[in-house]
C-alpha cells in the first residue's frame, strides 16, 4: 500500500529484565532499529524510538524464588544493567523505560478492560493443576516431571529441554511442584481468551493480501500460522507477579506477559510524551515500525494486531522487520549456558571499541537466515575492513592535508574527467545505500558505506598526491580537497551505523552538524578551514587477543558441561561374596583395531599373562586404536562371553564417563603385570 506518512514510531522488543544483554540481541534488533532511527532523524523526520525492559512473567517469579529475592528485585537489577548497555553501545532510544512502572501498570490494565467491556473476550473455565500446600495454581514452569517422550526426569510443563519436545502440564508423568515439592492436584480455573479467531480473514487480508512486502521470513511465518488455523488464547494467568486482572473477583490472577509487553510500547510512549502520544498510536500518518527476533513474530504480526483491532482506536504496524538468529563460533547462543557474548563484559574487554561491534554485527547481520559470529571474522573485519579501509582513507586524506598544508583545507581547482569519474561513482552508491536503508537491508546499506569509503581509498591510491606535491602543488590540492570533502561525506553516511567513529572523524575534520541530504556533495568544506590534528579511527587486533576471548567461551563451555554431570545414585548393596565373584584384571593392550563397519566398537587383543584373549569395547568414537596399543586396561576377566558382530568378546574393558559425556579408560597408577588382579 502507498501511504503518506508524515512520522515514523519504531519500537523495538522490551527485552526480559532476567538478564544481561548480548550480542544476538543487539545484532537482531536493536542495532537495525537504532540504524533505521538514526538515518531518518538525520534526515529531518520525525521519529519516535520506543525502547524498555518486558518485567514480567514466569522466568522473572521463578528467577526470584531461586534466588530468594522478590521479582521487583530481580527486574531493578537488570533493568539498570540492560539500560546502561544500550547507552553504551549509542543506542538512541527516546524513552527506554519499564514494564513495573505504574504508568504501564495503569495503561496495561485499561487496555484489558476496555476489550473486557466491549466484550471482546472469552470466558473459560479448565483445569489446571494447584499446588495445596503453596494455595496457588501452577504456572507451567513450576511443574516438572517425567517428559513421555525422552523420559527426562526434570522435564518442565511447557517444554522438555533435554529433547526439545513442546509439553502441556498434563502430558508429565509424575509432576511434582517447584514450589513445595507436592504432588498437585487438579482445579477448575477461570481466564478469559482473545478470540484470534475471529481475527483470522481480516488478518489474512491484511497480511497475506495487503503486506506481501514484509520481509519473506516474517510473510512466511505468518502464513504458516494463518494456514494452520488460530485458536482462541488465554491473556490470564494464576501468578502473582505482573498486573492484576482488573476485574471483580479475579484475584491471584495476572495479565499474561505477552498480553502487558507490548502495551508497554503505547505506555512508553505516553511516559514520554503525555500530551502527544495519541498522535503517535492514532493518527493514520504514523508509520509503525516494530524490529523484533524472530521468536517475537507470532506476537507482533498476529497477537498484538488483534489487540489493537478489538481495541479499534489504534494504527497497526506497517512493517515488522524482524531478523533471525544469531549464534556464536556455530553454536546457539544460550544464557543458561553461559554461551553469549555479554554486552557489559565486552565494553570490559574492549574499552571505547563499541563501533566494531556494531560493524561486525551489521555487517554479519542474520537478516535473512541465522547467521554466525566469530571472534576470527570480528578480527578480519576490524583489520581488513575498519583499519584498512575506512581508517586508512580517513587518516590518508587528513595527514596529507596536515603535512602539506598545514591542516588548511587547500583550493580545489579543476576537475578532471577521472574526479568527476570519482564523484559519480559515488552518488550512485548513495542511490543504493538510501533504497537499501529504506527497505530494511541494514547488510547492503553498510556494504555501501564501505564501498564510499573504498572509493575515496582507490581514489587516493590511483592519484597519489604525494608524489606531485612537488611539481604540481595545486593539482595536490584539488585532490586533497576532494578527499577531505569524501571524509566528511564518511562522517555523513557512517552516522547510522558507526555514531562513536562519525562523531571522531567531525572531531578531526573540525566540523559538523550536517544532514543527510547533504550527502553526496563536495562543498561540505569550504577552503581555509583548518582541521584537527589526525588520530587513528581503528586499530589493529592481535591474535593474542582473539585468542583470549575464544579460549574465554571454551573455558565456559568446560565450566558448564562439568556442571551437566550429575552423580548418579548408588546401586542396592551386594553382599561382599558377590564381589568376591566378580574377577577384574589388568592386561595390557597387544593389538587394537576398528571392528568394520561399526562407529563405536574397538576390537582388542589383551595380553593377560595367560593365553590372552579378545574384548570388544563401545569407545571408538573417544580413542584412536593404535593410540591404545601398548597400553594397560583394567578388564572384567570372568564376564560370560558375548558374541557381538561375529566376534567372540572375553570380557567388559572398564571406563569412566568424563565430563564432557566421553568415555576415558581405567589405567593403574603404574604400570603392572598383564593377569593380576583388582581387589
Ligand atoms: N520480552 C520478549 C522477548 O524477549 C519480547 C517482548 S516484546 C514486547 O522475547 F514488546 F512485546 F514487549
Ligand atoms: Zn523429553
Amino acid at each position: 500500500m502507498n501511504k503518506t506518512f508524515k512520522r515514523t514510531l519504531i519500537t523495538s522488543a522490551l527485552p526480559y529484565a532476567n538478564g544481561p544483554v548480548h550480542i544476538g540481541h543487539l545484532a537482531g534488533v536493536y542495532i537495525p532499529a537504532d540504524i533505521y532511527a538514526r538515518y531518518l532523524r538525520l534526515k529531518g523526520e520525525e521519529v519516535l524510538f520506543i525502547g524498555g525492559s518486558d518485567e514480567h512473567g514466569v522466568p522473572i517469579a521463578l528467577k526470584a524464588k531461586a534466588e530468594g529475592i522478590t521479582p521487583q528485585e530481580v527486574v531493578d537489577h537488570y533493568h539498570a544493567i540492560i539500560k546502561k548497555s544500550f547507552e553504551d553501545f549509542g543506542i538512541t532510544f527516546d524513552i527506554y523505560s519499564r514494564t513495573s512502572s505504574e504508568i504501564h501498570h495503569k495503561t496495561a490494565a485499561a487496555f484489558f478492560r476496555k476489550l473486557y467491556d466491549k466484550g471482546e473476550f472469552i470466558e473459560k473455565i479448565s483445569e489446571q493443576y494447584y499446588d495445596e500446600e503453596a494455595r496457588q495454581f501452577l504456572a507451567d514452569r513450576y511443574i516438572t516431571g517425567k517428559c513421555p517422550h525422552c523420559g527426562n526426569e526434570k522435564a518442565y510443563g511447557d517444554q522438555c529441554e533435554t529433547c526439545g519436545t513442546s509439553l502441556s502440564p498434563l502430558e508429565l508423568i509424575g509432576p511434582k511442584s517447584t514450589l513445595s515439592g507436592s504432588i498437585p492436584v487438579l482445579k477448575e480455573t477461570k481466564h478469559w481468551y482473545l478470540p484470534l479467531d475471529k481475527y483470522e480473514p481480516w488478518l489474512k487480508e491484511w497480511i497475506l493480501e495487503q503486506h506481501k512486502e514484509w520481509k519473506a521470513n516474517v510473510y512466511g511465518q505468518c502464513k504458516s500460522w494463518l494456514d494452520m488455523g488460530l485458536q482462541p488464547r488465554a491473556v490470564s494467568r494464576d501468578l502473582d507477579w505482573g498486573i492484576p486482572v482488573p476485574i471483580e473477583n479475579a484475584e491471584g490472577k495476572v495479565l499474561y506477559v505477552w498480553f502487558d509487553a507490548p502495551i508497554g510500547y503505547i505506555s512508553n510512549t505516553i511516559e514520554h510524551s503525555p500530551n502527544e502520544w495519541e498522535k503517535w498510536w492514532k493518527d493514520e500518518t504514523t508509520k509503525l515500525v516494530h524490529f523484533i527476533g524472530k521468536d517475537n513474530i507470532v506476537f507482533h504480526c498476529i497477537v498484538f494486531p488483534s489487540m489493537l483491532k478489538a481495541e479499534g482506536t489504534y494504527i497497526l504496524p506497517d512493517n515488522v522487520p524482524a531478523n533471525e538468529f544469531l549464534n556464536l563460533e556455530g553454536d546457539k547462543i544460550s544464557t543458561s549456558r553461559n554461551w553469549a557474548v555479554w554486552l557489559h563484559e565486552y565494553l570490559e574487554e574492549f574499552p571505547g571499541k563499541q563501533d566494531i561491534l556494531r560493524y561486525v554485527l551489521t555487517a554479519n547481520a542474520p537478516e535473512t537466515k541465522d547467521n554466525d559470529f566469530t571472534w576470527r571474522d570480528f578480527q578480519a573485519r576490524n583489520n581488513n575492513e575498519l583499519v584498512a579501509v575506512l581508517g586508512n582513507f580517513v587518516n590518508r586524506a587528513l595527514v596529507l592535508i596536515q603535512k602539506y598544508f598545514g591542516g588548511q583545507v587547500p583550493v580545489c581547482g579543476k576537475l578532471t574527467s577521472y574526479d568527476k569519474q570519482t564523484l559519480d561513482e559515488f552518488s550512485r552508491v548513495k542511490n543504493e545505500l538510501e533504497n537499501y536503508l529504506n527497505h530494511y537491508h541494514f547488510r547492503e546499506a553498510l556494504k555501501e558505506a564501505m564501498n564510499m569509503a573504498r572509493i575515496g581509498n582507490k581514489y587516493l591510491t590511483d592519484t597519489e598526491p604525494w608524489k606531485l606535491f612537488k611539481t604540481d602543488p595545486e593539482r595536490t590540492a584539488t585532490i586533497l580537497n576532494i578527499s577531505l570533502q569524501i571524509t566528511a561525506n564518511l562522517a555523513i553516511v557512517f552516522e547510522p551505523f558507526l555514531p562513536f567513529t562519525s562523531e571522531k572523524i567531525k572531531k578531526m575534520i573540525n566540523k559538523q552538524g550536517w544532514e543527510w541530504k547533504e550527502l553526496g556533495r563536495v562543498d561540505l568544506i569550504e577552503t581555509g578551514h583548518v582541521v584537527n590534528t589526525p588520530e587513528l579511527l581503528f586499530e589493529k587486533m592481535e591474535d593474542e587477543i582473539i585468542d583470549r576471548q575464544i579460549k574465554k567461551l571454551q573455558d565456559s563451555k568446560k565450566a558448564n558441561e562439568s556442571k551437566k554431570y550429575k552423580t548418579v545414585p548408588v546401586k542396592a548393596d551386594v553382599a561382599f561374596d558377590d564381589f568376591t565373584r566378580l574377577d577384574i584384571r589388568i592386561g595390557k593392550v597387544l593389538d587394537c583395531i576398528k571392528v568394520p563397519k561399526t562407529d563405536k566398537l574397538l576390537q582388542f587383543k589383551i595380553d593377560d599373562g595367560l593365553e590372552g584373549r579378545t574384548i570388544l569395547s563401545g569407545i571408538a568414537s573417544y580413542y584412536q586404536p593404535e593410540d591404545l596399543i601398548g597400553k594397560n586396561v583394567c578388564f572384567i576377566a570372568n564376564l560370560a562371553p558375548r558374541k557381538i558382530k561375529g566376534i567372540e568378546s572375553k570380557g567388559m574393558i572398564l571406563s569412566a564417563e568424563n565430563s564432557n559425556g566421553q568415555l576415558v579408560i581405567i589405567q593403574p597408577e603404574i604400570e603392572v603385570l598383564p593377569g593380576c588382579e583388582v581387589k
